[in-house]
């Protein structure tokens, strides 16, 4: 079979931006629809506990897998509009079954309902910082039959050997971070199949391509040289993405407000990825005809695009919370601000400044800090030598417990609860402090005034389309 190589990407945007919905919606209509693969565990059980939950349901029944099928449906159900949801357990390195369970059928539903009705291809979008659920996550999403895993946020060099050996039900192994540890291969997450697959029968599976999400030339050079092997291709990120971003290299500068500033270190060298050979695609203000047409003059086969469809019809923001963002688009009162501080990754992480959001100082001082997701947690090693688990948005008593820096808490925001509230998942909270949305988005929003509506203040993924390809 000859390679599909899409002109668009709809970007992978987590939590849940980019939904089944958007994704299917751009595969039908011969571009590359992806989803994103980010916390499914968890939106996957809460959509389960939600009305309307029988299409969830109906592709569950496709898993080929069917002794867990039936655990996972007798372990969620519906709940009342006014009940908090059930909690769903934190991501570890050495999960529970039930949560290994959990994961790998949340990504198979996810890309099976991306992939529902058409024949185009689709894809999945990882962060590699996020790495407890990262096997799991691949091999429910191969068993689905993605044609393209994404992966950004960080060095993925071990990822095409993982979805080699999972393609083929062989056990994969993932060696963790751990925090102030130099040393990498202590800790492992691994994750086998044929034990998953207890004694029903195995599917054969196909390989699907594997692009690394990238910042530089430099990078892209790094992956093709692991001894893991290497990426089929590469999207080349720049600053002005959405979501986290590459910080910039080296020692840097703040502007006034305190956003990085990024430089000559920075600049992407085009001739230098040609000479790699492999197919890219840029991202990061390339969504419009004009970015598309210089992203092809650049030697790229196309463009990843994040934030033009992240406020379509079909994106997994919660409906009024998009057309709120874009009625403040058209007025002018929107901003989007690189906070260097905000994720407790530690990497820029871009938040738009949106009324009745997290975005606000005062409506985020309002809120309790709590630490009830965890999929942003950090490994660290105790002090009788096992493993504990801390976020620098958490309590802060709490994880300076657990030996982080007071400092290191300092603007910290939970990305986690907010991000999960904007696609209308947020948590209800006993205090009457239900979670708030946080909006994230490229600095593109600024520029989104032609493909809205001005009646209803919206437009749809097509409309994004047509209008990225001049049709
Ligand atoms: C709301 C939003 C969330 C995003 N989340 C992710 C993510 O989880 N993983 C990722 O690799 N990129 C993420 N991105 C980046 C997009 O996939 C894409 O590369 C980027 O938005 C392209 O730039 P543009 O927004 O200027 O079109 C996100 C972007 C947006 C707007």
């Amino acid at each position: 079979m000859t390679k599909f190589l899409p002109k668009i990407i709809q970007g992978g945007m987590g939590v849940g931006v980019s939904s089944t919905k958007l994704a299917n919606t751009v595969s039908r209509a011969g571009q590359l629809g992806v989803v994103s693969g980010t916390a499914l565990g968890l939106t996957f059980a809460r959509r389960l506990m939600q009305k309307g939950n029988e299409v969830y349901l109906e592709a569950m029944n496709h898993f080929p897998f069917k002794k867990v099928i039936e655990k996972i449906k007798a372990k969620f159900s519906v709940k009342s509009d006014q009940d908090p949801f059930k909690m769903v357990e934190m991501p570890t390195i050495h999960p529970s079954e039930d949560l290994n369970e959990l994961i790998v059928v949340a990504n198979f539903v996810e890309v099976h309902l991306a992939k529902k009705g058409h024949n185009g291809v689709v894809g999945i979008n990882f962060l590699e910082k996020i790495q407890f659920p990262t096997l799991a996550s691949i091999y429910g999403a191969i068993l689905a039959g993605v044609d393209y895993i994404l992966m950004g946020a960080g060095i993925p060099h071990r990822i095409p050997d993982v979805i080699k050996k999972l393609t083929n039900h062989e056990d994969a192994s993932l060696p963790i971070k751990v925090a102030n540890e130099q040393q990498n291969d202590i800790e492992l997450s691994t994750f086998s199949p044929k034990a998953f697959a207890q004694d029903e029968a195995l599917p054969e599976l196909t390989k699907p391509q594997f692009l690394a999400i990238i910042g530089s030339h430099t990078l892209a050079n790094y992956l093709m040289k692991s001894e893991f092997g290497s990426p089929d291709g590469f999207v080349v990120e720049l600053p002005v993405a959405g979501g986290h971003n590459a910080p910039p290299r080296g020692n840097y500068a703040l502007t006034e407000s305190g956003e990085p500033i990024y430089g000559a270190r920075d600049v992407v060298d085009f001739e230098a990825l040609k000479a790699i050979n492999k197919p890219f695609w840029l991202a990061g203000g390339f969504g419009n005809p004009d970015g598309l047409q210089k992203a092809l003059s650049l030697g790229a086969v196309g463009i990843q695009v994040g934030t033009a469809f992240a406020f379509s019809n079909e994106s997994g923001f919660e409906a009024t919370l998009k057309q709120r963002v874009l009625r403040q688009v058209i007025e002018g009162t929107v901003r989007v601000k690189t906070d260097i501080k905000a994720s407790p990754t530690g990497f820029p992480f871009k938040v738009a400044s949106v009324e009745g959001t997290l975005s606000e100082d005062d409506t985020y001082a309002s809120r309790k800090r709590v630490c009830d997701l965890g999929y942003l947690r950090e490994a660290y090693r105790k002090d009788n030598g096992s493993i504990g688990y801390r976020c620098p948005s958490e309590p802060v008593e709490d994880y300076v417990r657990k030996g982080g820096k007071v400092e290191d808490t300092v603007g910290r925001k939970c990305l986690c609860n907010g991000l999960v509230a904007g696609i209308g998942l947020g948590q209800k909270r006993k205090n009457g402090h239900d979670e708030l949305p946080l909006v994230t988005s490229g600095d593109d929003l600024l520029f989104l005034g032609p493909l809205v509506d001005l009646e209803s203040y919206s437009y749809s993924a097509v409309d994004v389309l047509n209008y990225l390809l001049n049709t």
